[in-house]
C-alpha cells in the first residue's frame, strides 16, 4: 500500500509477529508515511497490521528510495538484516533492526531511547533495537540508576511465546513440535537459546551484556535467569537490584511515577500483568519493596511492542526529532 503527501518512504522488513506490529505502531503513532513498503521472503498478498500490502521480495532493489528501513526478518548470516542492511544503506535509508546480529557492534548504537537517545549521535546509517527482556527491564531500571547508582542486579524472567515469533505461538496454541525443548503448554521452560560455556542461555547474556552497553556500565553485575511461560504475549520479569546508596521507598515510588515511558501501577500490593501489558506500547512496573540499598520490583511489557515495534519507531522519531536522518531524508 502506498500513498501520496508528505513523510518518509519507510520499509518494514518481514511480515511476521514484529512486522505486524511495526505497521500498526507506525499507524498508531502518526509516523509521517509517503510510502509504505512491507518486505519479506516471498511476494504475495497479506494482511500486515490490519492492512492489505502486496508484500514485495525483500532484495537490495527494494530499498531505493528508502528513508527508514525496519527489519524485523530473521537473524544470523542467511537473515534478512546480515544479508541486506548494507544495501538498504547505500541507497541512503537508515535501517532500525529488531535482531540481534549488529546489537553489541561497537559502532552500532543500541538504543532504548527513554534510557540512551543522544546514542543516536554520530549513527553508521544503522541502530540496533534492544532484545525485548532487556528493554522491559531497562525502563524502570535505568532511571534508579541514574540517580542512585547501581551495582548488581539479578532477574528472573516470565517470557511469552510471541517473543519466538508465529512458531512460538503455534507451539503452544496447536502443539507445534521442535519449537521448545519441552512442551510448552500448562509449562514453564527456564532455557532460551542455547547455552554459552559460562552455563548462562544466549538470552541471559544478552541481558548482561546489552544492559551494560546501554546504560554505559561496562562492569556491571548482572545476573539473569530467562524463562518462557504458556502465555501469548507479554513479558514479565521479578527483579532485584543493588543500588549504590540506602534509599526510601518514598525515593523510588517518585521515580517509577515519573520517569518516562513507565507506568506505576501501586507498590506493594499492586501488579501489572501480561494480559494487561499486551496491546499496550508502555513499561509496567509494580510489587515494590525497599530495604536499605536493596530494591525488588516486577515490571511488564508487552513483547512485541514496546520489546520491538514501539521502542523501533520511537528511535525513528528520536532521529527525527534530533535532526539525524540522512539528507535525502525529508518530511
Ligand atoms: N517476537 C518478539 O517478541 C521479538 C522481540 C524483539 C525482537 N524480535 C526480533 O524481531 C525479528 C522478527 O521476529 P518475529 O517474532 O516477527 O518473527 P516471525 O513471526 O517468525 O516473522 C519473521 C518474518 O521475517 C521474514 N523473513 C525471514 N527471513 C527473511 C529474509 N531473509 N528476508 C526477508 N524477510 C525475512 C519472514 O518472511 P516470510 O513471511 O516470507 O517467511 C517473516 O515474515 C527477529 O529477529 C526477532 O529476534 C522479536
Amino acid at each position: 500500500m502506498s500513498e501520496n503527501g508528505q513523510g518518509y518512504v519507510v520499509a518494514v522488513v518481514g511480515a511476521g509477529m514484529v512486522g505486524d506490529r511495526l505497521v500498526s505502531e507506525l499507524r498508531r503513532r502518526g509516523f509521517p508515511i509517503s510510502e509504505l513498503r512491507v518486505l519479506a521472503r516471498t511476494a504475495r498478498t497479506a494482511e500486515v497490521g490490519g492492512e492489505t500490502f502486496e508484500v514485495g521480495v525483500a532484495e537490495p532493489e527494494a530499498f531505493e528510495g528508502v528513508d527508514f528501513a525496519f527489519f524485523a526478518g530473521t537473524e544470523g548470516e542467511k537473515g534478512a538484516a546480515v544479508q541486506l542492511s548494507g544495501a538498504a544503506i547505500e541507497r541512503g535509508a537508515v535501517v532500525i533492526d529488531n535482531g540481534s546480529d549488529f546489537r553489541l557492534d561497537d559502532n552500532v548504537p543500541l538504543v532504548v531511547p527513554e534510557v540512551n537517545a543522544g546514542d543516536l549521535a554520530g549513527h553508521n546509517g544503522l541502530i540496533a533495537n534492544c532484545n525485548c527482556s532487556t528493554i522491559t527491564m531497562l525502563v524502570p531500571l535505568a532511571p534508579l540508576a541514574r540517580k542512585f547508582g547501581v551495582e548488581k542486579v539479578v532477574v528472573s524472567t516470565y517470557q511469552a511465546v510471541s517473543g519466538s515469533g508465529r512458531d512460538g505461538v503455534e507451539a503452544l496454541e496447536n502443539g507445534r513440535e521442535g519449537v521448545y525443548p519441552k512442551p510448552i503448554d500448562r509449562n514453564a521452560i527456564p532455557l532460551i537459546g542455547g547455552v554459552g560455556p559460562d552455563g548462562y542461555t544466549s538470552e541471559e547474556t544478552k541481558m548482561r551484556l546489552e544492559s551494560r552497553k546501554i546504560l554505559g556500565l561496562p562492569d556491571l553485575e548482572v545476573y539473569a535467569t530467562a524463562v518462557r511461560i504458556p502465555v501469548h504475549t507479554g513479558h514479565a520479569e521479578s527483579v532485584y537490584v543493588e543500588l549504590g546508596r540506602e534509599v526510601t521507598k518514598d525515593e523510588v515510588l517518585e521515580i517509577f511515577s515519573s520517569a518516562p515511558g513507565l507506568v506505576f501501577s501501586g507498590d506493594a500490593d499492586g501488579f501489572p500483568t501480561p494480559l494487561e501489558a499486551a496491546g499496550e506500547p508502555g513499561t509496567y512496573v509494580g510489587r515494590v519493596r525497599v530495604e536499605g540499598n536493596r530494591v525488588s520490583f516486577w515490571c511488564v511489557a508487552d513483547n512485541l511492542l514496546k520489546g520491538a515495534a514501539t521502542n523501533a519507531v520511537q528511535i525513528a522519531e528520536s532521529l527525527i526529532e534530533q535532526a539525524l536522518v540522512t539528507p535525502k531524508a525529508k518530511v
